[in-house]
């Protein structure tokens, strides 16, 4: 069992800051090359305070992304970009508006493409990626069932880019935002969990009690698709910045 390096952090904010610098670092590094960087995002509440953190760089330091490329990780399938509980939307609100990103260079999976397009729209995403160069940094939350991007119990670790059933507990977890769970969406497209491992640096993140057991399971536990996030302890770049709630069950 290769353990995952595991930073636990007084707070999110704290772990938010050490996230924020390293993709700073490498921004303004590939900048100065004239190089463009692509950073694969995440949704949820976890990584909000990590885009507030990078709008105010943007808007009070001058961090630029203008080379910047995103890959988002998934959207539900079935929900137009202007949904207000698409990914799309929530990205646009909780980051791309507000940094100089060029609309062309967001990606997000388009959650309306038909069902016999869906496959070869899943290969031109990972298509785009390897275009781009490849992820550079990728950004992760976790789900109670052990998901990173939508990858539920059963994922393996070489799927890619494909549409998933979400667990119950997933569709769960989701029902206060679609004010009921028969509001949620049974789909979605994610990126696979080797489209993840092939990211050149990943971080989790995670904050708080609910995260708590399956950190433990993901960071003490085998790998196994019973828990898709424990196939990142393959990866050799890649760390947990957690808060002390989130890291309460580890031994
Ligand atoms: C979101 C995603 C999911 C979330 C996870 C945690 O793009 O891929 O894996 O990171 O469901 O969600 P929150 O942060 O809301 O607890």
């Amino acid at each position: 069992l290769e353990r995952i390096p595991t930073q636990i952090y007084e707070n999110a904010d704290a772990a938010c800051q050490t996230v924020a610098n390293a993709i700073t670092d490498l921004i303004n590094e590939r900048n100065a090359a004239g190089k463009p960087t692509v950073l694969g995002l995440a949704t949820g509440s976890t990584p909000v305070r990590l885009y507030r953190e990078l709008i105010r760089r943007h808007q009070q330091e001058g961090l630029s992304f203008a080379n910047v490329i995103t890959f988002n990780l998934d959207e539900y399938y079935g929900l137009a970009g202007d949904h207000p509980e698409s990914y799309r939307k929530f990205m646009q609100d909780q980051l791309f508006d507000h940094v100089d990103l060029k609309p062309e260079n967001t990606h997000v999976p388009d959650g309306l493409v038909d069902r016999d397009a869906v496959f070869q729209s899943c290969k031109e995403y990972e298509a785009a990626i390897a275009d781009a160069g490849g992820i550079d940094i990728q950004i992760l939350g976790i789900g109670r069932t052990g998901h990173i991007g939508f990858n539920e119990p059963g994922s393996g670790p070489e799927t890619l880019t494909r549409l998933v059933t979400l667990d119950n507990l997933t569709r769960r977890d989701a029902a206060r935002d679609f004010l009921g769970e028969e509001n949620v969406p049974r789909h979605a497209i994610t990126m696979g969990v080797g489209t993840i491992l092939a990211a050149h640096q990943l971080f989790l993140l995670a904050w708080g009690e609910g995260k708590a057991s399956i950190m433990a399971q993901t960071v003490e536990g085998e790998q196994t698709e019973t828990i898709p996030a424990t196939f990142l302890q393959q990866h050799d770049n890649c760390t947990f910045c957690i808060d002390r709630s989130a890291a309460s069950q580890l031994t």
